[in-house]
């Protein structure tokens, strides 16, 4: 059972002489919250929060983020000691199940994981009907919300009763669907998974091996794609995180509700930052712009730009997943004797816009975006893939936010309310008379 809230005083609202006492929750690492659940009911008023800056949608045991510290913590792990000790399977299986696994635990997991890593061989002819130019996010958030279809058990097998083999499924088959959409952009015969491997070298392979060479699976690559998936698992109630608990709270199965945080996670503002973030340096780098120019852009009120890959709605400190991130991007471009001039302006960028009072004064810092890309391109994965990098990273996070709030006992269906400003009335006319 989760925790439950901390009572930790009230909050009294007078609103035309009315006097309303709301409770007020504390968290388990000190934040507080004001349960307005009564607000309409005894005022009338409903709260305008755009964004949802500042509502809190659930009480969760999964993951803390305190945004002015930097700070992340999986089920009281700090994100540093997982990114550095751990797997990426180890960390799902924390994210999820709520402990890291025992070796037994972590071995089962495995072999569960290559008995689900195949797709049903009918599902490659979706593959063959998309358009070289389709973008694989697009095609991932199709092909697994049709996974409920070649695997009905799914939808009516107790996701909870049999959540281990629900898990690895999900886990193994977006792995291979991911795989199978890369070597369909590029025209490649698939590569099928193997039980010889582990979860990330599996990846790697069925990604750049080919009938017509070998591909020698480097460690150190295998390590920093554990680590960047780690980065990447779970960061409490993001964007997309929230769309699949929306679309949980509907009674819509665990594919359609991923599916549906796939496409959340695709925007330019979320997930599709990194591809943002290659674009960006890339256009500096082909332009000649000086780091000063986009700074400048940037900051302007009138243009559209900003610098990709930098601020975030939760972090007025350093994004510790950035930090982490730049040591291992750094660390693998060294391993494999590559030196990218995106990173030495990426570098350039983050040094001028720490130093610029415009994102000091408003707390702008890299996030896991910023530097995640550079470290892909180095393994090779193109920059239309890298959302889907993040994709495969999330989805433990999905899952356990999803079964998190499938088992919480306060949660409802998501549907929250608005101000209306439109017409206040008018008498409808026919047609004929228009
Ligand atoms: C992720 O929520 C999560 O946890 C997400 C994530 C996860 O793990 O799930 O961490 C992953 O999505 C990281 C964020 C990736 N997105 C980007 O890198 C896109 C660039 N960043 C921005 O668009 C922006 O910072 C957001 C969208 C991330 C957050 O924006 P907010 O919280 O809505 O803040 P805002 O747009 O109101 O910005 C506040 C001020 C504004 O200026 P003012 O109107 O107050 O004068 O800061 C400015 C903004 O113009 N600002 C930026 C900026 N980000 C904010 N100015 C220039 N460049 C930027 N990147």
């Amino acid at each position: 059972m989760r925790t439950n809230k901390k009572e930790a005083g009230a909050a009294d609202f007078t609103f035309e002489g009315k006097r309303v006492s709301f409770p007020v929750y504390e968290g388990s690492r000190g934040e507080r919250a004001l349960d307005i659940s009564a607000l309409r009911r005894e005022t009338g008023l409903v709260t305008y929060d755009p964004g949802l800056v500042n509502t809190g949608i659930c009480s969760s045991d999964i993951t803390f983020v305190d945004g002015e510290k930097g700070l992340v913590l999986h089920r009281g792990c700090n994100i540093e000691d997982l990114a550095e000790q751990c797997m990426f399977l180890e960390v799902a299986y924390l994210l999820i199940m709520g402990k890291l696994p025992t070796l037994d635990e972590q071995s089962k997991f495995s072999s569960l994981m290559n008995e689900h890593s195949l797709i049903h061989e009918d599902m490659q002819h979706f593959f063959r009907n998309y358009p070289e130019h389709a973008h694989p996010m697009a095609v991932l958030s199709a092909m697994v919300v049709s996974l409920s279809s070649f695997y009905p058990e799914m939808d009516t097998e107790s996701v909870t009763e049999r959540i281990d083999n629900t898990v690895a499924r999900l886990l193994s088959k977006v792995r291979t669907l991911a795989a199978f959409s890369y070597k369909k952009f590029i025209g490649e015969p698939f590569v099928y998974p193997s039980y010889k491997l582990r979860y990330c070298e599996n990846f790697l392979n069925m990604m750049f091996s080919s009938p017509v060479h070998d591909y020698i699976i480097d460690p150190v690559v295998e390590k920093a794609l554990n680590l960047f998936l780690i980065l990447h698992a779970d960061h409490e109630q993001n964007c997309s995180t929230t769309v699949v608990r929306t679309v949980g709270s509907s009674g819509a199965n665990l594919y359609a509700s991923i599916s549906a945080g796939i496409c959340a996670l695709w925007g330019p503002l979320h997930g599709g930052a990194n591809q943002a973030v290659i674009e960006m340096l890339d256009t500096i780098h082909e332009s000649g712009d000086s780091v000063a120019k986009v700074i400048q852009a940037a900051k302007s009120k009138d243009s559209k730009i900003r610098l990709m890959g930098f601020g975030h709605r939760i972090y007025k400190a350093y994004d510790p997943r950035a930090r982490i991130a730049k040591k291992a991007c750094k660390s693998l471009l060294e391993h494999l004797r590559l030196s990218d001039p995106l990173l030495d302006i990426a570098v350039e960028l983050e040094e001028a816009a720490l130093r610029d009072p415009y994102f000091q004064e408003k707390n702008l810092y890299p996030n896991v975006d910023f530097y995640t890309g550079i470290a892909y391109r180095a393994m090779g994965i193109p920059s239309n893939m890298f959302t889907v990098i993040f994709a495969i990273g999330r989805l433990p996070g999905w899952i356990a936010q999803w079964l998190e709030n499938s088992r919480d006992a306060e949660q409802k269906l998501m549907r929250p309310r608005q101000i209306y400003t439109g017409i206040a009335q008018q008498v409808f006319v026919n047609t004929k008379d228009r």
